[in-house]
This record gives structure tokens, sequence and C-alpha cells, in this order.
């Protein structure tokens, strides 16, 4: 078992160990799971080709170090604690012993169906017990997950499948979401009539509404586990196969496979879990995500399970029935640890604090956020009314790309301050560089958050485009990985995140690429061209702009044309890429050669009409005029 960090001296020391030995330090941590064969070389690396692999030639599986490495002790401990959607429904708790059992059996549907190591399984379902069942059976099998959240559309589903050219889709006939019913198998149907790879379809029934099936390529869950045998051997992996892919948005178009690979992986999620959260047996711990997000994948999945923890999985949202409902679940299963993003914070807050003040919260030791900058009000009212001044709230920052939490406070162990991610995990070596690449050294520094050195968690590649993962991510900064965020280091030595640098914007903690969104909206028949920028928004953190050339607004009017390109978007890309805004304009403010110049338009997003800097290239300035008076008009 991985030892936990119990004090702020344990902590400097450790991190000092992991800066001074990171091999020696990683292959500690490391010995503490089970390996059916051990590694030969801790690591292997270079951030120019870039090359990076851990624990080489060792071989393992990480179903093994979740279900057979904790059989013997807590193998009737509950591994899963299903929350359905309605709260008056029947939950369902799995215990080690019964996941396994499931996977074991899912396995074996996998199997039968032809799918095994290295094929890729599209995985696109609501937040049912039977999703975590079927990404450990394709780990077990060595099958490639690719999990994508439920609120994509069917077009974007389709592009996940073709890029990874997925064989089988798991999926479900519908999906609870509060009061709603989400058809998630007709989307499925959709984006199937684009996907080649596709040869079977499974299918979890969950809200018995009608759906059509195709007998050639469709089939139930539950028709196909009845028959399935329970016993099976998991798949004999190299610490470097891929594990699974993760798609994420980028300043690009077309959203990035992000590839993570078994032995790393595994020992990251795990040993970040349990420092960060600071579990101890017995604890029920809650995340609020989906699975769908790396947050899912690494803290609701592998990173408690890997340590034989009790991780609960909610179908709903937090405003059904009504706002109380996370703390109506810390209540009913006594959670101890709470982790979910801002924007649900700041949602739950502008509800009113009725919802939270009489509820029995004591079970609560810690509580955390991810996803995006967390602002003051919300900071304080989460440690307040939720935490009640005793809880430690570890703001934790990473990113799909770094499998797990790389800057945090370790909970109860480094002091928190609102606002600040606080230090570097052990393991993570950031380092703040200006536009030039030159470090920033010292205390009180503001620039771009690079890390030098690799982590076991870190991602392998993008699927299919090497050359895409050495662009995107080391070379702008010679021989350091780039987050694509800005930081600024206090006086304390303390990390603030500022959000991002580059061409993503943070909606509800989810990352949009603006050139994805921009695609969509330019897809409209009546649309000539359009530019996406961030602005600041009261819940979810920031809003998506829209600035729109249309031409011709006869068709419609302008509210017309305003709902149709929201639909579209929404169609394209799915509800979570609907501009907050949209302001047609006449032309974009454009350079001399032709380029956007986003950085007045974020201006004007944020409602800032003055200091656009130096305009002296801009074709015609009257345009930024007319947009500025545009946007007056639309306040
Ligand atoms: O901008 C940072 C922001 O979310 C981005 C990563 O998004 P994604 O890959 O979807 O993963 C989200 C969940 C890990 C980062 O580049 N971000 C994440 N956590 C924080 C954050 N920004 C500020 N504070 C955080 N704690």
């Amino acid at each position: 078992m991985i030892d936990k960090i119990s004090t702020l001296g344990g902590y400097i020391h450790e991190y000092q160990k992991s800066v001074e030995n990171p091999q020696a330090f990683w292959s500690r941590i490391a010995e503490s799971f089970f390996w059916r064969k051990k590694w030969d070389k801790i690591l292997d690396w270079n951030f120019i080709e870039p090359k990076i692999n851990w624990f080489l030639n060792g071989k393992l599986n990480i179903t093994e170090n979740i279900f057979e490495r904790h059989l013997f002790t807590r193998g009737d401990q509950p591994a899963i604690i299903w929350e359905p959607n309605e709260p008056n429904d029947e939950n369902r708790v799995l215990s080690y012993n019964e996941l396994f059992l499931e996977v074991k059996k899912f396995t074996n549907v996998m199997l039968n169906l032809g799918v095994g190591k290295g094929d890729r399984v599209a995985i696109y379902m609501p937040m049912v017990p039977e999703l975590a069942i079927a990404m450990l059976a394709c780990a077990r099998i060595g099958a490639i997950h690719s999990i994508v959240f439920a609120g994509f559309s069917a077009n974007s589903l389709a592009d996940r499948i073709n890029d990874a050219e997925a064989k089988l889709v798991i999926t479900s006939d519908g999906g609870y979401r509060g009061s709603k019913i989400i058809p998630i198998k007709d989307i499925v149907d959709e984006a199937l009539e684009n996907c080649s790879s596709v040869e079977k379809v499974v299918m979890v029934q969950r809200t018995n509404t009608e759906v059509s099936f195709d007998e050639s390529r469709d089939m139930w869950w539950h028709e196909a586990m009845a028959k399935a045998d329970e016993e099976n051997k998991a798949e004999l992996m190299d610490a470097e196969d891929t594990l699974f892919i993760l798609y994420t948005s980028g300043s690009t178009d077309k959203p990035k496979g992000i590839v993570h690979t078994c032995g790393g992986y595994m020992v990251y999620s795990a040993y970040t879990f349990k420092n960060v959260f600071q579990y101890s047996d017995g604890d029920i711990y809650f995340c609020s995500a989906d699975i769908g997000w790396i947050t899912g994948h690494s803290y609701i999945v592998y990173g408690p399970l890997l340590n034989g923890a009790t991780t609960v999985m909610f179908e709903g949202i937090p405003t059904y029935p009504d706002a109380g409902r996370y703390w109506d679940i810390v209540n009913k299963y006594g959670i101890a640890q709470f982790y979910t993003a801002p924007t649900a914070i700041r949602s739950l807050i502008s509800m009113g604090q009725e919802y939270v003040e009489n509820k029995d919260l004591s079970s609560l030791k810690v509580l955390g956020t991810v996803g995006e900058p967390i602002n003051e009000e919300a900071w304080h009212w989460y440690h307040d009314h939720v935490g009640k001044n005793r809880c430690p709230i570890v703001d934790t920052w990473w990113q799909t790309e770094t499998g797990g939490i790389s800057i945090s406070p370790i909970a109860g162990i480094i002091p928190t301050k609102p606002g600040f991610a606080t230090l570097p995990q052990p393991g993570i070596q950031p380092i703040i560089v200006d536009g030039d690449g030159n470090e920033l050294s010292g205390k009180s520094v503001e620039g771009n958050l690079c890390i030098k050195y690799p982590w076991p968690g870190m991602l392998r590649t993008i699927w299919g485009d090497h050359e895409r993962f050495k662009k995107t991510y080391f070379s702008t900064f010679e021989n350091l990985y780039f987050s694509g965020d800005g930081v600024k280091r206090d006086e304390d030595g303390y990390y603030r995140i500022l959000g991002r640098v580059d061409d993503v914007i943070n909606v509800s903690g989810h990352r949009m690429g603006t050139a994805e969104v921009e695609n969509a909206i330019n897809e409209h028949p009546l649309v000539n061209e359009s530019a996406v920028v961030g602005f600041p928004h009261d819940i979810k953190g920031q809003g998506i702009y829209a600035f729109v050339v249309c031409g011709d607004l006869s068709t419609g009017g302008e509210e017309g044309i305003k709902t149709s390109v929201r639909k579209g978007v929404t169609k394209i890309i799915g509800p979570i890429a609907k501009p907050d805004k949209i302001q047609l304009v006449r032309a974009l403010p454009k350079t001399r050669s032709g380029k956007i110049m986003r950085r007045i338009l974020r201006k004007i997003a944020q409602g800032d009409y003055s200091n656009f800097g130096d305009i002296s290239t801009l074709l015609d300035t009257s345009v930024v005029e007319e947009i500025i008076k545009g946007a007056l008009e639309d306040v």
C-alpha cells in the first residue's frame, strides 16, 4: 500500500527526494503495486522526439491491482456505491467481489465478440455502474477504452469513434439527467451512420425507452451477461501499452486523443488520490464529475479503486430534485471527501443558502475542486457553508494530459490559500517561463506554466499523431512540457493558475477549442466567418462569445439567425459548446495579412472598450468601432 504523506515536513522531504532522484522516488512508489514482472529500467525519456517510457518491460494488469490485490482483505467492502438520479429509487452497492464478478463476465462478453488486446472500444454511456464495469473489463483484456462524454453530439461521437477506429461501442438505451431523459441510443445510431469500423454495439437497459435494434449489430448487455462465463484471467500488459484514449479540445480544430499507458498512469493516479485526499480505510469518497472526463477516469474509478477505496458514483445532477442534492448524498453515505468543480459551487450559491444550511455535513473531512480557477467568493462559501470552517479545500490543478493531480494542496498538510493550487505534488517540477522561454525564477513571477521533467502519469502521445503531440506540448518552449496555462508564483512560492494562454476556453470546467466552435458556426449556410473568444461568466467561469459575419440577414432576421447558429453548434458539438452571446458583425478586425486580432475581440467580450494596444497593423479600424457600438447596444 502507498504510504501517505502526513506532515508538512514529510511533504518537503518527499518533494526534495522526488526532484533529486525521481527514478528512485517513483521506483519506491511503484514497488507497492503488483507486477507480474518487474521493470528493467525506471525511465527512458527525452522531450525532443519526444519519448517518455516509464517502468520499461514491466508487466502488469491494472485490474489485478484493483481486484486480486484487494480481495483477501476487502472483498466484501463496497467498491462502488451508485446513487441513482431519483433519490427514492434503490441505489446499488457493489462490493469488490461483486464488481470483480461483473467485470470478469463482461470481459468474456467482449472476448466472445472478438474484441481483444489493442482493439479500441468506444463507451458512450450515462453514469451507471456498467460504465465503470465496461472500462475495467477493457483494461482487463487489454482493449483500449475511449470514453466519450454522453453530452457530446452524434457528430462529435462519430469523429472520436473514427479517429480511434473503434470496433465496439458500449452504450445504453437512454440516460436520466434530472427531469430529462437523454436518447443515448438514438445518438449512437446517428453517429454510426458514418462509422465503418464499428462491428458491434452492446446496450445497457436503463430507461426502458423504445429504441431501434439492429439484429446484426446490436445486443443487450443483460442478455449477453446472463450467458457469460465467470472466469477470466487478466491479459499481461506491458507498462507502456495503451490503457485508454481520452479526447480533449485543443487550439486547433480536431480534438486530440490523449494516450495514457498502463504502468505510469496506475502509479500516478493511485499515488495522488491517496495523498491529496488523505484517504483512510473506511472513508466514503464522492467525486461528482462524469466519468466521461479525465477527473472521472482518475478520481472516480482508477485512483480510488487502486487504493481499495469506496467510491460514490452519482447518476444525476446537483440541482435535482433540488439544489441540496449533493448535501443529501453526503449525509446519506457519510461522505468523508467530496470533490467537485467551481462551476457547480457557483451555481449552488446562486440557488440560495437554504439548501445547504440545515444539512448534516459532519462526516466531511476534505473538500476538493478541479477544472478551472476558483474565485474567492466560491472558495469561501465552500469553506464556510459546506466545510463549516473545518475542512481543508484542495484546489487541484491538472489536465487530461497530466493524468492526475499535479499542483495542489495535500489535505490538511499543505496550508491553503483561496484561489491558489499551492504547491507541486512530489514528482512534478514546474517551471515558469516568459514568452521567449526564459525561466522566471524566484518568487513573485508570472508567466507560462511548463513542467521540466517527466512524471509517470503524463500522456505519451496523441493517438495516431505523434507529430501533433510534439508540436502541441514540446515545441513552444524547448525541452519543456507546455501546459497551455498561465500561472503566477507568489511571495510564498505558491502557484495560482491564471487560465489558458492559448485559444482554448474553459466553460464550466470543460475545455472548448475556439476553432472547433468557429468551424461549427461556419457550417451555418448564412455565415461567412466567425471568431469565438471567452468572456467572464458568473456561473460558468468563462462563457462563449461569438462574433459572426453573415452574408444575408434578410432570411430569419437577426434573432432567427442567432437561434439557428446556436442550434447548429449544439448539433455539431453538443450543448456545452453553445455560444452564450452572439454578436452579428459586418466584418472581423483583421491585420493587413488577414489574421484576426483576437486580443481586441477578447477585450470587447470582457466589456473593456479601451486599451487595445497597438492597432496600427489593422486593415480597417472602423470595424472595431462598429463592433464596440454593436456590443454596447447588446448589453
Ligand atoms: O486551464 C486549466 C484548467 O483546466 C485545464 C485542463 O482541462 P481538462 O484537460 O479538461 O482537465 C480538467 C480536469 C483536470 C487546465 O489546463 N484547470 C484544471 N484545474 C484547474 C484549472 N485551472 C485552475 N485551477 C485548477 N484547479
